[in-house]
């Protein structure tokens, strides 16, 4: 299948499952909707405080050498950081310990995920300034509450969860100060709830709401057994992650391209994508870099989406009055020149060429790029 083939091909999929979406709640008031994702934190914050939390969730983040060098912050290291749906706080305290002097600020509109992130804080990050508020990505008077200022604000599975996923991207880019960077993680039209969930629905399971556990725990065996590609184990997935991953009243699994252009209504300029990065890399150690060009690195990235879509989309955009849009725009062989692909981090890599399995993994936390850079302890 040739590469525009491919691309017309998930571009109707996309707009299919887009619209398939829009008509099975055009009934529902968004604002029930979003209640509900609520009561879905309330009952069970996420992720679940314990040993190694915040190393897991470090682990899930891009590092921040790749973020830097896609985006060329003006501040070496960020003074005010947002993280816009912290939940219990691991994401607010793993930018907390990397960024010691930063001023960090973790929003979440369920109250007894951002209770247990105070707990938590005096113990994680203490003595840190750090503050934690309740209060919803959609609410502009909130939002605009916080300032316009932050040079990065981190938002890692939240917005696929959102009723309003453009309105909260509004918001958080207004929050941007000039220059900024926001990291954005959401699930793509690869991930697992859009296959999952079509078949529980046919396995009988209401997919809006979680079943009790037994039975949940039995019939995710069943697809384990019954899994085409070593996906991992999901019927032994915690509880608070499957109750708004896989069930839920919505969930937005979209193509790269449906989340820039949402980025894009709401002032934002697309600057690159951690998997198809990786990946080009890979062509690059191949000596195949000639094919890609003369694209813009956004429009390789968006390629690869197209012929190999991720499971979860780590993105990072820019704040779009500076000249920083022109870097979205450089060609690939300007990029091949520049520190973009000899990241000290990937530099002792450049040599071995990474094993195909790494550049196929598909799930962030089996990549070993991972980590917000090498520095934090
Ligand atoms: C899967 S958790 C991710 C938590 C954190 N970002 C992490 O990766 O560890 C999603 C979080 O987004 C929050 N959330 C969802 N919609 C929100 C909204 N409209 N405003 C604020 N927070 C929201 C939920 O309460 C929940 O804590």
């Amino acid at each position: 299948m040739n590469q525009e083939h491919a691309g017309a091909r998930a571009a109707t999929a996309d707009f299919l499952a887009h619209w398939a979406l829009a008509l099975y709640y055009s009934g529902v008031p968004k604002s029930d909707i979003g209640r509900q994702v609520r009561q879905i934190y309330e009952e069970r914050p996420y992720p679940t405080p314990g040993q190694n939390f915040v190393a897991k969730s470090r682990q899930q983040l891009p590092p921040f050498e790749w973020i830097r060098s896609m985006c060329a912050l003006r501040q070496p290291s960020p003074k005010r950081i947002l993280v816009a749906g912290c939940g219990t706080g691991a994401e607010a305290f793993a930018l907390q310990k990397r960024f010691l002097d930063a001023e960090v600020v973790g929003v979440d509109f369920s109250s007894s995920s951002v209770l247990q992130a105070k707990v938590l804080q005096k113990r994680v990050v203490p003595g840190s300034q750090m503050r934690l508020l309740v209060g919803d990505l959609i609410d502009r008077k909130f939002m605009s509450s916080l300032g316009n200022n932050f040079d990065f604000i981190s938002c890692h599975g939240v917005l696929s969860y959102i009723p309003q996923p453009a309105r909260a991207l509004r918001n958080i880019s207004r929050c941007l100060g000039a220059g900024g960077a926001l990291y954005l993680g959401v699930n793509s039209a690869a991930h697992f709830s859009a296959k999952g969930r079509p078949a529980l629905r046919a396995l009988g399971l209401d997919v809006k709401k979680l079943p009790p556990e037994r039975e949940l725990r039995h019939v995710l065996r069943l697809c384990d057994a019954l899994a085409v590609e070593a996906d991992g184990q999901k019927a032994k997935l915690p509880l608070n992650y499957l109750a708004g991953d896989l069930f839920g009243p919505l969930i937005h699994n979209l193509s790269l391209s449906r989340w820039v252009r949402l980025a894009q209504d709401a002032g934002l300029v697309f600057a690159g994508h951690y998997y198809a990065f990786k990946k080009v890399r890979g062509a690059i150690n191949e000596g195949l870099l000639d094919v890609l060009r003369p694209r813009s690195r956004a429009e390789v990235h968006m390629l690869i989406d197209h012929l190999d879509p991720c499971g979860f989309h780590q993105m990072v955009f820019l704040e779009a009055t500076l000249d920083f849009a022109n870097l979205a725009t450089k060609t690939h062989s300007e990029f091949a020149r520049s520190r973009d692909f000899a990241l000290p981090d990937y530099a002792d890599e450049k040599a071995k060429t990474p094993a195909p399995e790494e550049l196929t993994n598909q799930h962030p936390r089996r990549n070993r790029f991972n980590g917000l850079g090498r520095s934090i302890s």
